[in-house]
C-alpha cells in the first residue's frame, strides 16, 4: 500500500486506469490496493477508519459494519467508483452522516453498447459458432447451419428507460430496425427520433417483446421484478438482456424456464452471487454469459474514476456533491 501526505486521504479498494490514479493523486493522499483483488470486510473496515475517504466498486459489499468503522474513525465519503449502488448500506450511511457519491452518465453507452453485444451475441448464435469452430467441429457452410434470428421489426423490451435503457433503444430503433416498447415508473415524455410506446405496465411489456432487456436500478422493489410469473408470460421465442445487476432477475426461475425451453435465450452480464454462476445457469441452453463487461472500455474505467476524483474534490472543498447518492 503506498500513501502520500497533505490533503485529504482516500482508501481505494481496486486498482483504477492510470490516468484516472494520476488525477486522484493529484488531489488525495490515496492508498491504492495493490494487491487489485478483492479486499476482506475488516480490511474495507480498516481503511474507510483510517482514511477520509472509501472509492469501493461494485464488487465490495459496504455494508452497515463498515460504515460503522468509517464513521467511528476519520471516514467521511464513500465515493462510488461505478453509479450501480445496491452493494452499499444507503440507510446505515444516511443515519451515521457519511456522503455518497456514484459516476452517473459517463457509463451509458459502454453498457448499452454491451446490451447489444449480447442480443447479437444470443440472436446470432455467436458463442455457439465461436465455440463449434474453436473446438474443430465446423463442417463448412450450410443454409441450415446455425441460423439464427433477424432484428429488423421485432419487439425490444425495456424495462427502466433511465439513461442506460434510452441509449439500447435508440441503438436499437435506429441502428437495427427494433419496434420499441417499455415500462418505467414515471412518464417518459423525452424520447424523439424513433417510435417508442410506453406500456401501463411491467407484464403488457414482458408478453410482447421478443427481446426483453433490464434497465432498472437495483433496488428493493425492482429485486426479482423478473420473476416466474413474468417469465410464464414471455412468448417461448424470446429471449431475456440483463446487463443491470443480477438481483432483478430471479435467476433460479430463469435457468428453470431456460432448461424447460419456456423461453427462447438469456443474454447475462450480471449475476446474484457474482462471481460465482450458478450451475443451474451454467448449463442452460441458448445463454451468453459475460463477466460483468457493461462498463469495460478503457475510456469509460477512466472517466468513472475521474467522477470519483470530482465527487471528492467538490465533497472535501466543502461544495455539494456532483453526483449525490447520500
Ligand atoms: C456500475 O457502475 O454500476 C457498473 O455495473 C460497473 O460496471
Amino acid at each position: 500500500m503506498e500513501t502520500m501526505k497533505n490533503k485529504p486521504t482516500i482508501f481505494v479498494t481496486r486498482r483504477w486506469p492510470a490516468k484516472a490514479e494520476a488525477a486522484l493523486s493529484q488531489y488525495f493522499t490515496p492508498t491504492f490496493n495493490q494487491s487489485d483483488t478483492p479486499l476482506s470486510p475488516d480490511e474495507l473496515a480498516a481503511g474507510f477508519a483510517s482514511h477520509d475517504a472509501l472509492a469501493p466498486t461494485v464488487s465490495d459489499s459496504v455494508d452497515a459494519d463498515i460504515i460503522a468503522a468509517g464513521a467511528g474513525g476519520t471516514g467521511r465519503l464513500v465515493a462510488n467508483f461505478g453509479v450501480g449502488v445496491n452493494h452499499i448500506d444507503l440507510a446505515a450511511a444516511r443515519q451515521a452522516g457519511i456522503a455518497i457519491s456514484n459516476t452517473p452518465g459517463v457509463l451509458t453507452d459502454a453498457t448499452a453498447d454491451l446490451a447489444l453485444t449480447l442480443i447479437l451475441m444470443l440472436t446470432r448464435r455467436a458463442g455457439e459458432g465461436e465455440r463449434e469452430l474453436r473446438a474443430g467441429h465446423w463442417q463448412g457452410w450450410g443454409p441450415t447451419h446455425l441460423v439464427g434470428q433477424s432484428l429488423q421489426g421485432k419487439t425490444l423490451g425495456i424495462i427502466g428507460m433511465g439513461r442506460i435503457g434510452k441509449a439500447v433503444a435508440h441503438r436499437a430503433a435506429l441502428g437495427f430496425g427494433m419496434k420499441i416498447v417499455f415500462s418505467n415508473r414515471s412518464r417518459i415524455t423525452d424520447i424523439t427520433g424513433y417510435p417508442a410506446q410506453q406500456m401501463d405496465d411491467i407484464d403488457a411489456v414482458c408478453r410482447v417483446a421478443d427481446i426483453l432487456s433490464l434497465h432498472c436500478a437495483a433496488t428493493p422493489e425492482t429485486m426479482h421484478i423478473l420473476n416466474a410469473d413474468r417469465l410464464a408470460m414471455m412468448q417461448p421465442h424470446a429471449c431475456v438482456i440483463n446487463t443491470a445487476r443480477g438481483d432483478v432477475v430471479d435467476e433460479a426461475a430463469l435457468a428453470k424456464a431456460l432448461h424447460a425451453g419456456q423461453i427462447g435465450g438469456a443474454g447475462l452480464d450480471v449475476y446474484q452471487n457474482e462471481p460465482d454462476i450458478a450451475p443451474l445457469l451454467l448449463a442452460a441452453p441458448n445463454t451468453v454469459l459475460l463477466p460483468h463487461l457493461g462498463s469495460a472500455t478503457s475510456e469509460t474505467r477512466t472517466a468513472m474514476g475521474l467522477k470519483v476524483v470530482e465527487n471528492a474534490r467538490a465533497f472535501f472543498a466543502g461544495n455539494a456533491l456532483i453526483d449525490p447518492v447520500v
